[in-house]
């Protein structure tokens, strides 16, 4: 069985956790800051085995070593945005907690797969790369997939039609710079712009952007975590089973789309090897704005991490 390693028991980090374990994907090592949060949620989620018929095995730890080995790394650790909070008032805080995590990542986790969850996701992950040093192939972000899955959701309710059929692409940064791209976001294959009007595409893209906070604002105590950790397990599959499937990734970009040194969501070949190939597609000039825009974004972030240190 595969070893996936969830640093951060918390709401994203155990449903991943669950997810990953009804699924049989591996065997599934939860630590956390917090002495026994990752022990008793991963004692309940060992008990919840026999009943849903799984053979994963879920451990908890506070001691790192127990990471030793993991396959794939899914960083969760930090605080969550509260009301009010921007992604970007995360910074300080979670680039403390992603230097220590990694430098730990490192030490016991050599050859494994990271994912990053934890925000302001882009920074982050350009954080874990930094301080890993493992090859940006090996490490990459979670976003797009899931403002993707939540513009999907969206087009369905518009439409009427089922979710299942919709591919939807959202590209950038993960957060309020994203760029949805309506023109490659499908029903069937039939590109949305030819079945809603401008505006309708519009607010859907604008409720995509929002679509985190809209959350917040609802739950008020935390933030969204059925459908990241949802999107963290579609990940973890396309890299345990090298299945190859092309997804939006918050990749190292080294010169696609313009850009060098920075972490983006981009459209990425997903398999054994992490990032096995990035997708360069043709933007429209307002489309390249866009996203040139979020770079832009995502590097000021980056800059102030380096000012405070
Ligand atoms: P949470 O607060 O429920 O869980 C975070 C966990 O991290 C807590 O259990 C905490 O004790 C732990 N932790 C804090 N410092 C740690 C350290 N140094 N080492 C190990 N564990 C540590 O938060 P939630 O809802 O699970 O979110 C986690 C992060 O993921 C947040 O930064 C949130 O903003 C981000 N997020 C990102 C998404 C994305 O699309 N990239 C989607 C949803 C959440
Ligand atoms: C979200 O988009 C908070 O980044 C998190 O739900």
């Amino acid at each position: 069985m595969p070893k996936i390693t969830i640093i951060g028991a918390g709401a994203v980090g155990a449903t991943a956790a669950q997810r990953i374990a009804e699924t049989e994907l591996g065997d599934v090592v939860m630590t956390d800051i917090v002495e026994g949060l990752a022990q008793g949620k991963a004692l309940d989620l060992a008990e919840a085995g026999p009943l849903c018929g799984y053979d994963s095995k879920v451990t908890g730890t506070n001691d790192y070593k127990d990471i030793e080995g993991s396959d794939v790394v899914v960083v969760t650790a930090g605080i969550a945005r509260k009301p009010g909070m921007t992604r970007e008032d995360l910074l300080k805080i979670n680039g403390k907690i992603i230097r220590e995590v990694s430098q730990n990542i490192a030490k016991y986790a050599p050859e494994s797969v990271v994912i990053t969850v934890t925000n302001p996701l882009d920074i982050m992950t350009h954080v874990t790369l930094k301080t890993t040093g493992f090859e940006p192939r090996r490490v990459f972000g979670m976003s797009g997939v899931l403002d993707s899955g939540r513009f999907a959701t969206f087009i369905a309710m518009e439409l009427g039609c089922s979710v299942r059929d919709i591919s939807a692409m959202v590209l950038g940064g993960h957060g309020d710079t994203m760029v949805p791209l309506p023109r490659f976001t499908t029903v069937s294959g039939v590109p949305i712009t030819e079945l809603m009007s401008k505006d309708t595409i519009q607010h859907l893209v604008e409720r995509t952007v929002n679509g985190g906070a809209e959350i917040v604002n609802l739950l008020k105590t935390g933030s969204a975590f059925y459908a990241p950790s949802a999107a963290v397990t579609n990940m973890v599959e396309a890299v345990l089973k090298d299945t190859k499937r092309v997804m939006p990734v918050c990749a190292y970009l080294d010169g696609e789309y313009g850009n060098k040194d920075i972490y983006l969501g981009v459209p990425v070949k997903l398999g054994r090897n992490g990032v096995e190939e990035i997708i360069e597609i043709e933007l429209t000039a307002d489309e390249k704005k866009s996203l040139d825009r979020s770079a832009e974004a995502v590097r000021s972030g980056i800059a102030s991490l380096k000012v405070w240190g």
